[in-house]
């Protein structure tokens, strides 16, 4: 499999096959509606089986959709976000390198406010502080949002932030899960990372262009590899019980939105007052503070208008952290 983006027209046949959902629907109907060969349809149908769509050969008369498939297409989602900005265009990828590549590329070639590429596999996946992001096969939610906002550079990390409450917001409304908001923006359960964002941008000279906000989820991942399992979980380990990507993934493009317009329209501290109340890292919490250079301990005392969070070391000196990485003291 390549790691071009998915063609449009496999997108239209799993639209047909769900559209007729339960229903026997021969293949040269398919390959004629769709635009293709017949043998064209044959590959596809491998290729949808090999994901884990359940779909059954009726010999000489078709293809019978046994299940709903969860795959991240546009035609699955895009119904059911309305007038939504954010995800007018996604671009899927069966298996891209990583979505924030594609979607940095994108965007210096004029994508449009909003745009989504997704991916059901990535083989080079990033994480923050140079780190690789594990991004296993149809088990995750591996996703990048174009955003063209009307702000300079430095006003970029309370984008994260939104995109931290929002993603929050979807976990826990499409779960029921008690979700925490470990500063600035991983997404615990139990307190075990389940979800990460990667802000990336490109700016010149005080002129933002576009931010891509990459936002990795572990969705129905039965085990987590062994050196991640000390620190990361997934929505299934947790709940034990499967999740439809394709629901987690609508209630995240919806809560992002939402987000997104509630920063415009009320501006940072609104983004951050949310922030705080989702976070139990706001306020009161002995935290170890880890920089290149040093490690040092603090207790948490808010969340600023701009995002950073505003801390007391023990000889009551006070800061606020704008970058970097903490950890709970237990
Ligand atoms: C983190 O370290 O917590 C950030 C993880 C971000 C991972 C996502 S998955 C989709 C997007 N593409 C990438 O290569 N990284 C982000």
């Amino acid at each position: 499999m390549t790691t071009g983006s998915t063609d449009r027209k496999i997108d239209k046949m799993i639209h047909l096959l769900v559209k007729n959902a339960m229903v026997v629907v021969p293949g040269p109907k398919i390959a004629l509606q769709i635009g293709v060969t017949r043998a064209a349809v044959g590959q596809w149908i491998k290729t949808l089986r090999e994901l884990g769509v359940e779909i059954k050969g009726h010999h000489g008369t078709g293809y019978q959709l046994l299940k709903i498939p969860d795959i991240l297409v546009p035609s699955l989602i895009q119904a059911e976000l309305g007038e939504s900005e954010i995800g007018r265009t996604i671009i899927h990828h069966f298996r891209a390198d990583s979505t924030n590549t594609a979607a940095l590329n994108l965007a210096q070639k004029g994508a449009e406010h909003g745009t989504v590429v997704v991916a059901e596999e990535q083989t080079a996946g990033r994480g923050r502080l140079g780190r690789p992001w594990h991004s296993e096969k149809s088990s995750g939610i591996y996703a990048s949002v174009i955003l063209r906002p009307p702000f300079s550079p430095a006003a970029a990390p309370i984008l994260t932030l939104m995109a931290g409450v929002a993603t929050q917001h979807a976990l826990s409304a499409a779960t029921g899960l008690s979700v925490d908001i470990r500063w600035p923006n991983d997404l615990l359960v139990n307190g075990k990372k389940v979800a990460g964002i990667l802000t990336e941008m490109s700016a010149e000279l005080g002129r933002l262009h576009a931010v891509v906000l990459g936002i990795g989820i572990n969705v129905n991942h039965r085990e987590m590899p062994a050196e991640l399992k000390p620190i990361a979980t997934s929505l299934r380990i947790e709940s034990q019980r499967p999740w439809s990507r394709v629901q987690v993934f609508i209630a995240l493009l919806k809560e992002l939105e939402r987000y997104y317009h509630l920063l415009l329209e009320k501006g940072s501290a609104a983004i951050a007052e949310r922030w705080a109340a989702a976070s139990t890292y706001a306020n009161g919490k002995r935290i170890r503070i880890m920089t290149p250079e040093a490690e040092s301990l603090a207790t948490t005392v808010g969340l600023d208008s701009s995002g950073a969070l505003r801390v007391r070391y023990d000889d009551w000196r006070e800061e606020a952290l704008v970058a970097g990485e903490v950890a709970e003291v237990k």
